[in-house]
């Protein structure tokens, strides 16, 4: 909790999450516990000697590869169906009690598909935790395929061709929402998802790409030029003036992740994450976890982290709030319900302040 007097409010302003992957909502009790059950044994390094040696080396990563490297040894507990149902259902459950009423949530297909898990496996039971948090919290849920840039990008349009080949795009499925890229930034071509990306684009599926974590602002003009219509992460965006007004103009949306830039070592503090550049200059972002179980902060916390390192106002955060809703993947209905929704919630706060 944030000593902000703004805290009960920033826990009540309805929340849009566009950026959190659910493999990066794995806790280090849950990956023993999965492990147990699923008989995995885990890596020799002492990290591994129980959750709380995990979480203590969780708080050390030297980079984005350093963090990927836990984050890709974790993911290997989870088999059936069940674990990923299990893993998208908690996740939900804490993003609900954060005041979350829509969240686009990104998985990994290719890394388990390598490690001989089925991809129907892994959508059923993601899937399922979707259904799940919309039945059981009237959550609106969108899942984003993630392509892998540290994987061949055959292996992309592998999951990718089967993804379209049992119409897991189509909106009568209801099943996936848009492609996504993400894993090392710096290292790898690019542009090496441009033919994937086409295909995407021609069939009409929404995209976005992690770019300008690490890289430098050419990976967004990149990411950009290939079709992304939002940028995950986006913050060295502030080096490229004009690559910055080209995104204003453009009105691409940033999916700013401020915990996790501090764990990886993107910048030293959230002071430092170029938030209100961001809002003088006119570029809409959201605010989300990204890994949250890793970096020791679920949404509200980065909302609360924000408001202690820029004391924003709350008509500012009334904008990020709209910004966020207005910019989802989801129907002018569902939108229009959530900006009353945030109307209601500013109007209260304000009668209490002006009592
Ligand atoms: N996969 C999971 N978290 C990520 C991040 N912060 N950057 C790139 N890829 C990721
Ligand atoms: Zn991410």
């Amino acid at each position: 909790m944030c000593q902000s007097p703004l805290h009960d409010f920033l826990h009540g302003l309805p929340k849009c999450e566009h950026h959190v992957h659910l493999e990066g909502c794995l806790t280090p009790e849950l990956i023993f516990e999965l492990a147990q059950k699923n008989a995995i044994t885990l890596p020799s390094d002492p990290a591994y000697t129980s959750p709380k040696t995990l979480t203590q080396r969780y708080g050390n990563f030297t980079s984005l590869d350093d963090f990927l490297s836990f984050y890709f040894t974790g993911m290997t507990v989870l088999h059936s169906e069940s674990d990923f149902a299990l893993l998208a259902w908690t996740y939900f459950q804490r993003a609900h009690a954060d005041g979350v009423h829509h969240a686009e949530v990104f998985f990994d297909p290719q890394v388990h598909r390598d490690r001989g898990v089925a991809y129907e496996t892994i959508v059923a039971g993601f899937v399922a935790g979707c259904k799940r948090a919309e039945r059981e919290f009237g959550l609106t849920t969108r899942l984003i395929l993630c392509f892998v840039r540290h994987l061949p990008v055959e292996s992309a349009a592998q999951v990718f061709e089967h993804a379209l080949a049992n119409s897991h795009f189509h909106p009568e499925t209801d099943m996936l929402h848009g492609v996504g890229w993400s894993s090392t930034e710096v290292g790898p071509p690019k542009d090496m998802f441009r033919e994937l990306y086409a295909t995407a684009k021609t069939a009409g599926i929404r995209l976005t790409a992690h770019a300008g974590e690490e890289g430098d602002p050419s990976y967004i003009a990149t990411a950009l030029e290939l079709g992304a219509q939002r940028i995950d992460h986006g913050i060295r965006l502030v080096e490229d003036v004009e690559l910055m007004q080209r995104v204003v103009q453009d009105g691409v949306l940033l999916t700013v992740c401020p915990i996790s830039n501090v764990q990886l070592k993107c910048v030293t503090s959230v002071a430092e994450v170029p938030i209100r550049r961001f809002l003088d200059a006119g570029v809409k972002f959201s605010i989300n976890s990204d890994d949250p179980a890793y970096f020791g902060g679920y949404i509200l916390d980065n909302y609360c982290a924000v408001q202690e390192a820029f004391a924003l106002s709350v008509d500012e955060w009334r904008h990020i709030a709209e910004t966020s809703v207005r910019e989802s993947w989801v129907d002018e209905v569902r939108k229009e319900e959530l900006l009353r929704r945030i109307d209601d919630h500013v109007s209260k706060h304000l009668e209490v302040v002006l009592v």
